[in-house]
């Protein structure tokens, strides 16, 4: 395990700013099956369709006319007050006097045969009202599951975990005042219960402790985590699940002598030096019968170099979210440090640095050569990203890997194609676009497969060198697609996701942690 981060160097902190250190609140989860006015708590959460909420003089759903009853008519007249009809994000909560719960909350689900994304909505919409109520005892059933088929339970219960999780997930590291979160324990009732729900709830917590983890890396600034940090925080995960996960850093020298130009040349004008990280997944009882990689773009900070983000909408000051893909790739590394599924070898590989602006750096016209050889001038020292993943890839192609996805904050192009929440996928292989679209199905992050075709290539050749790195405004995702394929061994099924959108969202102003389910749940499909 080779091992060469400088702490002194990397916890060096511009502005004097230092994480606290939080501990996420461990919330515990119970799948139960109970009578739910039996039970007793803060919060009785109950999940409604507008189905459900149909009613003459009582309602026709058995839960809500017992509960109604129970409240002498109070439940129809309140919902009838409130307009409350079921519909997806519709909330009410009733305080309640007598009852074995202070709370009651209808939480709408719209139709019978509600998504994932309307269950995880169920969720977070819970983890508001807790924080709002400081409750500490919560629990969540639906009005009407005992037609759902087994496999659509399972999956909706998770969904509700996660959203709860991560609804109740603020990041307070950089604040100096914050409350405390007070949830402890939420019940899961009316979803089944026994080994096979609880399996499905401990890997919904473990998939949320990814993503929170990938927020983490996203949301701090880029004077907090520099290449160096990075590369501490991926050994740590390397010694919490040192069972399974063992971590590799290489140096600037390393990485020279395996001929990095065009990764050591975008790193060039930083005084933070680079720090390529490498942590390798190998199953507990050793058998591999698959052999993937995870690729991540990490540039702490992308400043555009030469080619400086200047004027508007150039979100220079953004730019700390530029290593999205590394937070992904790390994210879903600690969930599956947890989790350990057997049959599969996982690399995640992150050729880390940050784009700067000094007389060591790079210039705009310069040529870069990469460790397979080829030859890039650079037009524009913006187009970085694309870079520093063209050695990352030859590398991952040298691990004996089937198969190889990349995620990166690439391109404003996707931005502008697909909006801020859908992130493009490239690929020559439908087999794999097709794996990916279906772990999307299962986690709810939005995938949109994007042409890669040759035609494009015309605008990327040089007239000195290989390739040059950046062709016009048009296509743009597409061109820097077709720019990583060079970089791909043809023996090695691959897949590009540009996640430059979905990284961050803007209303909540936090990283969003995007990517990471979706990769657990895909690497999961490869395990035996
Ligand atoms: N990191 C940016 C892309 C980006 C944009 C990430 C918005 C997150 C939000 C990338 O390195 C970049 O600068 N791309 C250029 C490419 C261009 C020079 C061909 C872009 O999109 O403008
Ligand atoms: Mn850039
Ligand atoms: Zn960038």
């Amino acid at each position: 395990m080779g091992h060469s981060a400088t702490p002194a160097a990397a916890f060096a902190t511009l502005g004097l700013t230092k994480p606290a250190a939080v501990e996420i609140p461990q919330i515990i989860f119970t799948a139960k099956e109970m009578d739910f006015l039996e039970w007793k708590g803060d919060i009785l959460a109950v999940a409604v369709t507008e189905k459900d909420m149909k009613r003459d003089s009582n309602f026709e759903n058995s839960i809500l006319k017992r509960l109604d009853d129970k409240l002498g008519g109070l439940l129809a007249e309140a919902s009838k007050e409130e307009d409350f009809n079921g519909k997806v994000g519709q909330s009410t909560v009733l305080r309640l006097p007598g009852l074995g719960f202070k709370r009651l909350g209808l939480f709408g689900l719209g139709s019978p045969s509600s998504t994932v994304t309307a269950y995880r909505g169920i969720g977070e919409a819970v983890a508001g009202v807790a924080k709002a109520a400081q409750a500490s005892k919560a629990a969540i059933c639906l009005a009407s599951s005992d037609l759902m088929p087994k496999e659509f339970k399972l999956n909706s219960a998770s969904a509700i975990v996660s959203g709860t999780m991560l609804g109740m997930y603020e990041d307070i590291r950089f604040k100096s005042e914050s409350k405390k979160s007070l949830l402890k324990t939420v019940d899961v009732i009316g979803f089944g219960s026994g080994p096979e729900v609880d399996q499905k709830l401990k890997y919904a917590t473990s998939v949320c402790a990814g993503v929170i983890f990938g927020k983490e890396l996203v949301n701090a600034p880029a004077n907090v985590i520099t290449p160096g940090v990075l590369a501490e925080e991926a050994s740590k995960i390397a010694a919490l699940y040192s069972l399974v996960i063992s971590a590799t850093i290489l140096n600037e020298d390393q990485c020279k002598e395996l001929k990095m130009g065009s990764y050591l040349g975008v790193a060039a004008a930083s005084s933070n030096p680079p720090h390529f990280i490498h942590l390798c997944y190998r199953p507990p009882n050793g058998d591999v019968k698959r052999k993937l990689a995870i690729v991540g773009k990490g540039l702490t900070f992308d400043s555009g170099g030469y080619n400086i983000k200047t004027g508007p909408g150039c979100s220079i000051e953004l730019m700390k979210v530029d290593m999205g893909g590394a937070a992904a790739a790390f994210g879903a590394a600690k969930a599956l440090g947890q989790l350990k599924p057997s049959g599969v070898e996982v690399h995640f590989i992150v050729a880390s640095c940050e784009n700067m602006i000094s007389g060591t750096g790079m210039r705009p016209g310069d040529i870069v050569t990469a460790s397979n050889g080829k030859t890039i001038e650079v037009n524009n020292t913006d187009a970085e990203g694309r870079l520093t993943l063209a050695d990352a890839l030859v590398y991952a192609c040298s691990q004996g890997i089937e198969k190889v996805v990349d995620l990166a904050t690439l391109t404003g192009a996707c931005v502008v194609a697909l909006g801020p929440s859908i992130a493009g996928i490239f690929s020559p292989s439908d087999d794999l676009a097709k794996e990916i679209a279906t772990a999307s199905e299962v986690t709810g992050e939005k995938f949109w497969r994007m042409p890669l075709d040759e035609s494009y290539w015309e605008s990327m050749k040089s007239g000195v060198a290989d390739m040059v790195n950046t062709g016009g405004r048009q296509g743009g995702s597409i061109t820097a697609a077709l720019f990583l394929k060079q970089f791909v061994d043809e023996k090695v099924q691959w897949l590009h996701i540009d996640m430059a959108g979905p990284v961050w969202n803007e209303k909540k102003r936090a990283a969003t942690g995007f990517g990471v389910s979706t990769l657990v749940e895909w690497v999961l499909n490869n395990s035996s």
